[in-house]
């Protein structure tokens, strides 16, 4: 019998859980060991499977990867230049391994990620960028072969931000002859936080965080010591469990700044919170009310909380929308929260959502990380019945040991099968 993981709803949550390192801070950062001939030390790293992917990848190019929570990545004796199709089909973001690739070894040869659950993600933008910066792309058999002795600056206008793609060229950049602008850059915090650990290393790097980044070449970066940020989605994700099950629950070693359009969010609909320097107390209890969300690139409201904002809303006081405008495809769990008891509309990129009284527990079904989130929110907000999550590998990919850290909390909630 696969894995799935089992809720029996309508636990108040209480108590203190840790933030842990943040994911897509985490893998790009892992990538950027490829750019470095000695030891990185990344600390805060969260145990997750996409972590093992990107270990088992920068393995296949010859880093050497050794620890978990404290990893060190050795590309002294790196050499390989392909990250094959087995691995990028499992994790896109493999992708990040193009930019650094072609940086320290003048090739690159990437299986084309394909279309994932969310929608199309292609990365023209990630090849256009490298070409600018006089790489020659050729895509065969399925794979983009990009090679360079050298790149050099460039001035690169996104047509509209990229997260990847803009960790991918300023990686690329870092190693380059001259200046590299990149224009319309994104602004995510994980962004930035790669461009302080590439800084540490040697690299210079300057306005990200911002919509423009600027990057001088270097000849070669050092090796460093550098701690993850902490995940502001996972964050997002526990502030929705206080307040869909009517809870009290603070969230320590956080970074509240990076949140602050979700905190927006859920306090106007109706949960109290209480922002410290790195925690964030969550209350809820006093009733959920509709309120409207368009997903943006940060500073705007991430997609990557989209779901999870909507399993809250099922429950709410009125009628409200969500408007997803990063990814065409992104509304893969409406039919599972409906199947719960929810009453949502499609219609494109909106879903209207009716608050309903209660939601049921259900055996359900997620298609992607975010979306199975979203689904244990709906579990722990239902009142009746036991909600039965299946393809629990999607929750492991990016949420580190949430059962434990959700029973801790007092939720009934474990694994069955596997
Ligand atoms: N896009 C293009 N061409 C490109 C690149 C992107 O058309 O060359 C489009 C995408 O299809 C999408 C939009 O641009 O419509 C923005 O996509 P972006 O490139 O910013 O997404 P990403 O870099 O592939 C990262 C996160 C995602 C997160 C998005 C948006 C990592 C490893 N992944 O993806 O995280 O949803 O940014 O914030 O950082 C997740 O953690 O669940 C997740 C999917």
């Amino acid at each position: 019998m696969p894995e799935r993981i089992m809720i029996e709803g309508g636990v108040p949550l209480r108590g203190e859980v840790a933030a842990s390192g943040a994911k897509n801070a985490a893998l790009p950062l892992m990538a950027a060991s490829l750019l470095v001939p000695g030891e990185v030390i990344l600390e805060n790293v969260p145990t997750l499977r996409d972590v093992s992917t990107m270990k088992r990848l920068l393995e296949h190019l010859g880093v050497r990867c050794q620890g978990s929570d404290t990893l060190s990545l050795d590309s002294s004796r790196a050499g390989g230049w392909e990250a094959p199709y087995e691995l990028v089909k499992t994790m896109r973001a493999s992708v990040l391994v193009l930019g650094p690739l072609v940086a320290r070894f003048g090739r690159a040869r990437v299986s084309q990620p394909g279309g994932c659950a969310i929608g199309a993600r292609p990365i023209n933008r990630h090849i256009a960028g490298l070409e600018a910066m006089g790489a020659t792309v050729r895509l065969e058999h399925g794979y983009v072969v990009a090679q360079a002795p050298r790149l050099t600056g460039a001035e690169i206008v996104f047509e509209a931000p990229t997260v990847t793609g803009t960790e991918n060229l300023m990686m690329a950049a870092v190693l380059a002859e001259g200046e590299t602008v990149l224009v319309n850059a994104a602004r995510e915090p994980e962004v930035r936080d790669l461009a302080e650990a590439l800084n540490a290393m040697g690299a210079r790097i300057s306005g990200a965080g911002t919509d423009e980044i600027r990057i001088r070449g270097v000849a070669s970066l050092e090796p460093v010591t550098y701690r993850v940020m902490p995940d502001r989605i996972e964050v997002g994700t526990y502030i929705a469990a206080a307040g869909i099950t009517g809870g009290d629950v603070k969230i320590t070693g956080c970074e509240p700044g990076h949140l602050r359009a979700v905190i927006d969010r859920m306090e106007k609909a109706g949960i109290e919170t209480v922002v410290g320097p790195d925690s964030i107390r969550a209350v809820g209890g006093s009733g959920i009310r509709a309120v409207d969300i368009i997903t943006d690139p940060y500073p705007g409201f991430p997609t990557d909380m989209q779901a999870q904002f909507m399993a809250l809303m099922t429950l709410s006081d009125g009628l409200a929308t969500v408007t997803e405008t990063i990814f065409e495809q992104r509304f893969m769990h409406v039919p599972e929260l409906c199947r719960m008891g929810a009453n949502i509309k499609l219609s494109e990129r909106r879903a209207a959502i009716r608050g309903v009284r209660s939601l049921s527990g259900a055996p359900v079904m997620a298609t992607d990380l975010r979306a199975s989130a979203s689904l244990v929110l709906a579990g722990l907000g239902a009142r009746e019945g036991v909600t039965e999550i299946s393809r629990v590998y999607h929750l492991d990919r990016g949420y580190e040991r949430i059962d434990e850290k959700l029973a801790r909390l007092g939720a009934r909630i474990w694994r069955a099968g596997g």
